[in-house]
């Protein structure tokens, strides 16, 4: 059993949970997963380690709460305990020094992508970070991320705090200025991470995003996480989650994460009329 140390929601529908875990602590690197098991019968979902202390003993998810186990994870309060954690798993982001790196968020990617960007600055990177939601209330790590930043954007869809408009909005402006970028980093809806992936393309830019397809084990078994990478099958738990965004079949992914909705529906509806 795994005791939850602190809980707080970032937003009305996303939790933040510190999670007393120090064999996953002294080993988890920036980009890695988890698989928690909230309860003995419950289900096993993918969640990024938002950060990790090694020196604490815990890691800290952050999940937006869409289904059912993630509803149950917005219940969990400071001193109740998760079945299971598995981890960490999944490839680290690589991390060297590049030169500029253009880090891109949005949504629940903000959580994720704070000790990506933590950690290609600790690299000697200098980084330029552009963070998005689709209004103020939903920003999240804004003072977080803005610490480890160089350059920093904020924007919003309906204009309540900084750019009004899309993230990819400010990716255009830097390539317009002629910026130098050496590399990009997505994370975030699979919509935000093609389109950053098609604006870098013409200009031969390295772009890393990270994958969220439906996984069931984790470890590499059971074939639920197949992608379609630069037409070869890969498997998102062990091979990615992060990925090449030139070579990603964003389409495939679409699809192969809407298969389970009238299962995922039901199983809310379950949860909501239980409770
Ligand atoms: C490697 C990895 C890391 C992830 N990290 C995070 C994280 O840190 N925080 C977080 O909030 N989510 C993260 N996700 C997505 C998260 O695992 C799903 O949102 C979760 O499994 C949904 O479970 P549920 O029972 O609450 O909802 P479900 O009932 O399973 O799904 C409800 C709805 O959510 C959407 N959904 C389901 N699975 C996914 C998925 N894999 N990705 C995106 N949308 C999905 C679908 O629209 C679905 O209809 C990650 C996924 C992967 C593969
Ligand atoms: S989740 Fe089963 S193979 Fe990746």
């Amino acid at each position: 059993m795994y005791e939850v140390v602190k809980s707080e929601k970032l937003t009305p529908d996303v939790i933040r949970l510190e999670i007393s875990a120090p064999h996953i602590a002294k080993k988890a690197k920036a980009g890695q997963f988890i698989m928690v098991t909230p309860t003995e019968h419950g289900e096993r979902i993918p969640l990024t380690m938002a950060d990790f202390s090694p020196q604490k003993g815990t890691v800290t998810i952050a999940a937006l709460e869409v289904g059912k186990t993630t509803k149950q994870l917005g219940r969990m309060k400071a001193g109740d305990k998760l079945f299971s954690l598995v981890g960490p798993l999944g490839l680290p982001t690589e991390l060297h020094k590049v030169g500029n790196v253009v880090a891109i968020g949005g949504g629940i990617g903000l959580a994720l992508m704070y000790p990506v960007v933590r950690a290609l600055k600790e690299a000697g990177n200098h980084t330029i970070n552009i963070i998005g939601a689709r209004n103020e209330k939903l920003l999240m790590y804004e003072e977080e991320i803005k610490s480890v930043s160089d350059e920093f954007f904020v924007c919003t869809d309906d204009g309540s705090k900084g750019h009004h408009g899309f993230v990819s909005d400010i990716l255009k402006k830097l390539i317009a200025e002629n910026k130098k970028i050496d590399m990009v980093y997505a994370v975030g809806p699979i919509i935000m991470m093609k389109v950053i992936a098609n604006i870098t393309k013409p200009y031969n830019i390295h772009t890393v995003v990270s994958l969220n397809p439906i996984m069931v084990d984790g470890t590499g078994m059971c074939g639920s996480c197949r992608v379609i990478i630069d037409g070869k099958t890969k498997f998102g738990c062990v091979d990615g989650p992060e990925f090449d965004g030139h070579k990603v079949d964003f389409e495939n992914l679409t699809a192969r994460n809407k298969r389970y909705i009238p299962e995922e529906q039901a199983a809310l509806k379950r949860f909501m009329e239980a409770k």
